[in-house]
């Protein structure tokens, strides 16, 4: 399985201070926001990952990751000119999806939770369709909106409707079969000028291959489009990482834990990073790997 994260767009619900850097470059809590989405990949075994972002900040990406080799994975980046919506990631990465099954996370949207990884490792393992994945919200008139039938087969799909059907909103994690790349072809602009990636879905949903696993209250789902959803989310990871003592997205110690890296490149990024709370939690993690 390969997988996308869709690190573009233009940020603008964060202005100014997407001004003159990534959103997804900015930092929730202790490390860069593009952390979070690359270890929800890691942690379901995708060691191959195309990187989308916009020209201008290709490089700084590339500055922060990498060829992906110091977590254990392959990373290679494609540039999107202008922001054309979500499902053309899978016209730009056509060729590095190839003739097989994706996975695509949104470069903003952040997921914790036992469990998750196994729910997508599940998605991942079916042979066809779409999986999609939703989360209850309070106000689901910001998001995509899923509504099911008491078998939970999706009857509607729809993008920000002004009367949500249900509170589910589709969360920015999906597996498709490699049909996307066909459907993704005949989707055209919405009235906003955006490839949809609802649209995606529902051609799925019509053909009734589309399948909506619902995350418990235990996963946590947070976007960090706006600035209190930025602090919001960093709250969370300081919270979370201070009571349990365990980092949330630590890729080395993914790599690590997934036999991707030895632990001598551990210790390496661990002496890189040693000022910062983030080496000092990598030098913990070789400790214990050698007790
Ligand atoms: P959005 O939050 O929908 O858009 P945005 O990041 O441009 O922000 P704003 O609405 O504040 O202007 O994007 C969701 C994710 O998808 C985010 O990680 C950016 C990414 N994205 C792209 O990479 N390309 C695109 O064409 C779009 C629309 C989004």
């Amino acid at each position: 399985m390969k997988g996308i994260i869709l690190a573009g767009g233009s940020g603008s619900r964060l202005a100014p201070l997407t001004t003159c850097t990534s959103k997804q470059l900015l930092p929730v809590f202790d490390k860069p926001m593009i952390y979070y989405p690359l270890s929800v990949l890691m942690q379901s075994g995708i060691r191959e990952v195309l990187l989308i972002t916009t020209p201008v900040d290709q490089d700084r990406f590339r500055a922060l990751l990498g060829d992906g080799s110091s977590f254990g994975i392959e990373l290679s980046y494609v540039v999107q000119t202008e922001p054309r919506g979500l499902a053309d990631a899978f016209i730009l990465g056509a060729d590095f999806i190839g003739s097989g099954p994706v996975t695509l996370i949104l470069g903003d949207n952040l997921f914790h939770g036992d469990g998750l990884s196994t729910m997508l490792q599940d998605a991942q393992a079916s042979n066809s369709g779409a999986t999609i994945f939703s989360s209850h919200v309070d106000r689901a008139e910001r998001y995509g909106v899923v509504c099911l039938d008491g078998t939970g087969k999706p009857v509607s799909i729809e993008e920000k409707p002004r009367v949500p059907k249900s509170n589910l909103a589709v969360t920015g994690l999906y597996v498709y079969d490699n049909s996307v790349l066909g459907i993704a072809k005949t989707v055209k602009p919405s009235a906003r000028g955006e490839l949809e990636i609802t649209d995606v879905n529902r051609s799925y949903m019509l053909q009734g291959s589309l399948s909506v696993t619902q995350l418990s209250r235990d996963i946590a789902w947070l976007d960090t489009g706006t600035a209190e959803a930025l602090l919001e989310a960093s709250e969370f990871v300081r919270s979370l990482q201070h009571r349990h003592g365990l980092q949330i997205a630590c890729l080395e110690e993914i790599g690590l834990q997934r036999g991707w890296l030895d632990i001598q490149m551990v210790e390496k990024a661990s002496s890189l990073t040693r000022s910062s709370g983030y080496g000092i939690y990598l030098q913990k993690v070789c400790d214990n790997y050698k007790k």
